[in-house]
């Protein structure tokens, strides 16, 4: 991208830009409102800020999350949480902008960095056992911090979740242009990608967590596999790494992933509930996708649910593990509700045995109930038929 096309991105926000702000902002409602009622210390890190206001008014991701976090510190009850927003802008003129825009807010600090090169520093300098948001919405790969998950491994005591934009069409694009062919140079809109200046096969390697990739690069699919190959990656740090593809339903084409790392299976299930349901209820159905890509007929494929239920003969898996594992191989295709109320037929049909902790209710009734937290553990296995 050339430098003025980098400013032109902030002249007007394009409708791709509105549905991850949409994915953003849905998530950090009830993400905050659960952390900031607990936690001690909140750090939210943007590291590929922009400006934080598009010339056409809309407003970029820093300043969402600051009227997010703002909201969320008036309704806490919890005075004591010390939080701060890190807004990480390489471009001098934005980082100027950004300055601009977040105004004299005490708990705002902007840096004018590379995020891969300041990621350290900021982390290293954040209390034990803090709570951390860290959002990276490059262009392309462009700038994706290589070194994420040594970072990670040094700071094991943060509670750290990461929603990145994914552009794995950007992604295949690199891979093929490291293959040597020059056939996507002028595949996409120069005002949405920047290609990477550092590209290498170490540093793809690094991204994509294997040497492998050249040997799907070139295959049907390829961009969906890489998708795995890089929350696979994700994976050796993040228990629950969920991969939600936007598609473009003008011509069929993925136009990036958001990418949800969480150690946390209540924050999962919260991004994956969360996520489906607002986008039901706005109307904006990006996900009754499943992992390829492909729209879905939803009631015929929560049976595949049925695939990740150990036997009887087996351990048990929890319910939320369960919920988390479907979303993660088959995708983000119906909220939990739809796949509970599939389950609960299961279970009167007697193909499934339920073990709910607390086994009574406080009135000493034999428990029913389909959902997990609050002391409240289901477990399920499968009755083998013979
Ligand atoms: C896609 S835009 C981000 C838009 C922003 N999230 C929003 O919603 O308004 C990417 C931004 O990251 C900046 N950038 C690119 N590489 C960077 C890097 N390595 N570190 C920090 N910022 C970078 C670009 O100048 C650009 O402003």
């Amino acid at each position: 991208m050339k430098k003025n096309s980098l400013y032109d991105f902030f002249s007007k926000k394009r409708p791709w830009s509105k549905i991850k702000d949409h994915l953003l902002s849905w998530y950090l409602t009830p993400y905050l409102a659960k952390v900031f009622s607990g936690a001690r210390n909140f750090y939210l890190i943007d590291g590929f800020a922009g400006p934080g206001v598009f010339e056409d008014g809309e407003k970029g991701s820093p300043l969402i999350e600051k009227e997010i976090v703002e909201k969320t510190n008036l309704s806490t009850k919890n005075k004591n949480i010390n939080f701060n927003l890190i807004f990480v802008e390489r471009d001098k003129k934005l980082f100027e902008r950004l300055k601009h825009n977040c105004g004299d807010t005490p708990w705002i600090k902007c840096y004018n960095e590379s995020i891969e090169r300041i990621l350290r520093q900021i982390l290293s300098q954040l209390e034990q056992n803090a709570f951390v948001f860290l959002y990276l919405d490059p262009f392309g790969i462009n700038g994706l911090p290589t070194n994420l998950l040594d970072l990670i491994s040094e700071r094991k005591d943060l509670k750290i979740e990461i929603l990145i934009n994914f552009n794995s069409v950007g992604c295949y694009r690199e891979c093929m242009r490291l293959l040597g062919s020059k056939q996507f140079d002028d595949y996409f809109s120069e005002n949405e990608y920047i290609g990477d200046p550092d590209r290498s096969i170490g540093r793809m390697n690094s991204i994509l967590g294997t040497s492998t990739w050249p040997n799907v690069a070139r295959t049907k699919n390829a961009e969906y596999k890489l998708s795995l190959y890089f929350c696979d990656n994700l994976r050796k740090k993040y228990k629950y790494v969920l991969n939600m593809p936007v598609r473009d339903f003008n011509n069929e084409e993925i136009k990036y992933r958001m990418v949800h790392c969480s150690n946390n299976c209540d924050g999962a299930i919260l991004m994956a509930d969360n996520m489906i349901s607002k986008a039901i209820f706005n109307k904006i159905s990006l996900f009754s996708l499943d992992l390829e890509g492909n729209i879905v007929d939803v009631d015929s494929v929560i049976p595949k649910i049925m695939d990740f239920i150990p036997s009887t003969t087996e351990k048990p898996i929890r319910l939320n593990q369960l919920l988390l594992k479907f979303y993660e191989k088959i995708g983000i295709v119906c909220n939990s509700t739809k796949i509970k109320n599939y389950l609960k037929l299961k279970e009167k049909n007697n193909d499934l045995i339920i073990y709910r902790y607390p086994e009574k209710s406080p009135t000493g009734k034999t428990s029913e109930f389909w959902s997990e937290g609050n002391g409240k553990v289901v477990l399920i296995a499968k009755k083998m038929h013979l």
